[in-house]
This record gives C-alpha cells, structure tokens and sequence, in this order.
C-alpha cells in the first residue's frame, strides 16, 4: 500500500471523528462514537492500523508516527468534546436554576404565641402601666397556702377531693405544715399569701398562671385554666378602689362600652365579697370574684387590720380571652387545632 494513500486515510477518519463527536446529540451518543472509532475489536482505527502492516518497510516509521498521532487526536477530540458538552449542560442548568429575585419569596409557616400566652402578657401590660407588678407562685401548693391561712377552714366544701387534685406520692415528703399535703393549687389566690408573708405593706401585685380543678370539661370549664390574681393593701383602701381599678382593666382590655357588674357572694378570704360578670356585645360572663381582703387574712400574715385594708380579685383568663374573640367553647383552646390557633 503506498504511504499516501494510507495517511489519507488517516487524514480522512480523524476527520470523520471530529465530526461525528460534534454532532453527537448527547453523552450517550458522543459514547457511541468513540466506541465506533476507537473501539478495541472493530473499531475504524483499528481497520486502518491493519493497512499499516502493508506499508513498505521503508515508510513505516512515518506511516506509524502518524498513525499515533492521529489516535491521539481523536483520542483527545473525544475528551474535549466530552468535557465541553458536559459544561454546555451545566451552564443550561444553571440557567434555568438562576434565581429570580421578582419572584415574590415563599415564606416559611411561622408558630406564633398561643392566645392564653398572649391574654396573659396583654393584661400584665394593663396591670403593669396601673402600678401592680407581676409574682409568681408554685402550681404544686400545701394546705396552708390554699386553704388554712386563706380562712378556708378545715370542713369547708373547698377542700373536697373531688374538688381538688390531692397529690398522693408528695404527701409523704412534705414538712410539718398545718395540715400536712400537697396539691394542684385550685387558685391563684394562693399567692397573696405568699406574697403578704415575704413582705410588709402597701402591696400591689397580680400573679397569672394555671390552676387545676377537677372538673368536667364544658364550653366553660375545664380541669387546667389560668387565673389572675389581683391584691392591693394599704391604708384607707375601700371597694370603691377595686371597682375602679377592674373599670380601668375592663375598658383597657374590652373597650369603653364593656359593662362590669357586681354581685353579691361569699369568699371565706374576703369581707364584702362580689362575683364579677363582664359583658361586651354578648350576654354577661361570671369572669371571678373579688372582695376586701378579710382581717383574719391579714391577721394570718401578721398584717394590722385597724391599719391596712385592701381588695383582692381573681378572673378566669380562657373566659376573658373567649368573651373578646367570640369563642363559645374555651375547650378549644387546647385542642392544638392549628386551624384554630391560626387566626389570633
Ligand atoms: N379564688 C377564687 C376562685 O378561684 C376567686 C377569688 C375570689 C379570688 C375572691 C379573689 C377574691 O382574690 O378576693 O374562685
């Protein structure tokens, strides 16, 4: 075969390569070509390297260094394409991915405070710019503290089991206290003892928190619900006080056209003693009781009754919450029905 004929050949299939690798339509396709011209067996290099064999004895160094050359080409050819195609995808990619900042983002769902969270920071704001300061109390209380030094004496129906959650296991650990046990506090009212033992008069504080009764639930009970405490002790206090501060509290919390209304009851910790209805744009709602603070009360905390008086008052938050938003069932705020929870 002479030498020319054969490094046109080779002129040729590097040719035919290069444009076969071009107009492969994707990796799969470039891939078949390199296996058509390099593959091992029946590739087309492989065809014209046999024609190699016939090429004169004296040419062939040359017929050989170009043939390698020429396999190195189309070797190369392939992994340049390969490696270019692979870029052109990614760029095609990347185009389509390119963020748009037009697009209106997507916001993520966010939690927020549930509405008894929010009543109660809501009224500790009334109450706090109305002079009273916020304490806390345990929600695990002794007998004293619930019932003996609140005037609640020992066969009063209060201290019922079936109205109290009695907690058995920490009977057994508790220090010598009249009447040794321990409960779920069945009132925030509670903590004005707490308070008047730590500290002398004049005392203006509120106390927010949960109280346990074991009571069937309804749409206007359940057995955990949060109360506030209201206590203001000093001299010449009278009920006139209380009326205006829990005014003042009612049109801060409703509006202005909130109608509050006193009747008459029995509390053992307090001498004259109300319940409180509220009622805005709806029927009226017994939100708690309220009263003058009763001088065996403050005789207890070692309080001087010819010198102090004072009120004190508890509300039940959930009834407050539900009265302002229209809800009918306070059951509902603990069912975790995002649905519900969403709209406050
Ligand atoms: N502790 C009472 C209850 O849970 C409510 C109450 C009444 C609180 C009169 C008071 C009060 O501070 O003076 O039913």
């Amino acid at each position: 075969m002479p030498l020319s004929e054969f490094l046109a050949e080779l002129d040729e299939l590097a040719k035919a390569a290069m444009a076969a690798y071009e107009s492969a339509a994707d990796a799969d396709a470039l891939e078949a070509v390199r296996i058509q011209f390099l593959g091992a067996k029946s590739g087309r290099l492989k065809a014209v390297q046999k024609g190699l064999g016939k090429i004169d004895k004296a040419d062939k160094p040359v017929a050989g260094k170009r043939f390698n050359e020429v396999k190195r080409q189309i070797e190369e050819g392939f992994a340049r394409i390969k490696f270019a195609k692979a870029e052109d995808n990614l760029h095609i990619q990347q185009e389509v991915a390119r963020h748009d900042p037009t697009i209106p983002g997507i916001s993520p769902p966010l939690g927020h405070l549930h509405p008894i969270t929010q009543t109660i920071t809501e009224i500790t704001d009334i109450m706090g710019r109305l002079g009273f300061t916020v304490t806390e109390g345990p929600e695990v209380e002794d007998h004293w503290h619930n019932f003996d030094a609140l005037n609640i004496p020992a066969e009063h129906p209060a201290r019922d089991p079936l109205d109290n959650f009695y907690l058995a296991t920490a009977q057994k650990t508790t220090t010598a206290k009249p009447q040794a046990g321990w409960l779920l506090r069945s009132q925030t009212s509670t903590v004005q003892i707490r308070v008047m033992e730590q500290t002398s008069p004049p005392v203006r504080i509120i106390s927010l928190g949960r109280v346990y009764r074991p009571d069937t639930p309804d749409a206007t009970h359940v057995p955990m619900f949060h109360q506030i405490e209201g206590l203001l002790i000093d001299r010449h206090v009278t009920m006139a006080d209380l009326k205006s501060v829990l005014r003042l509290f009612g049109t801060s919390y409703f509006e202005d056209d909130v109608h509050i209304r006193f009747r008459p009851s029995f509390f053992p910790f307090t001498e004259p003693s109300v319940e409180i209805d509220m009622s805005w744009h709806g029927g009226w709602v017994e939100m708690g009781g309220a009263g003058m603070v009763d001088p065996n009360v403050l005789r207890t905390v070692g309080y001087d009754p010819d010198q102090f008086t004072g009120f004190a008052f508890g509300l039940g938050i959930e009834r407050m919450c539900a009265q302002r938003h229209g809800i009918t069932d306070i059951r509902e705020f603990y069912k975790n029905d995002v649905r519900f929870l969403h709209q406050f």
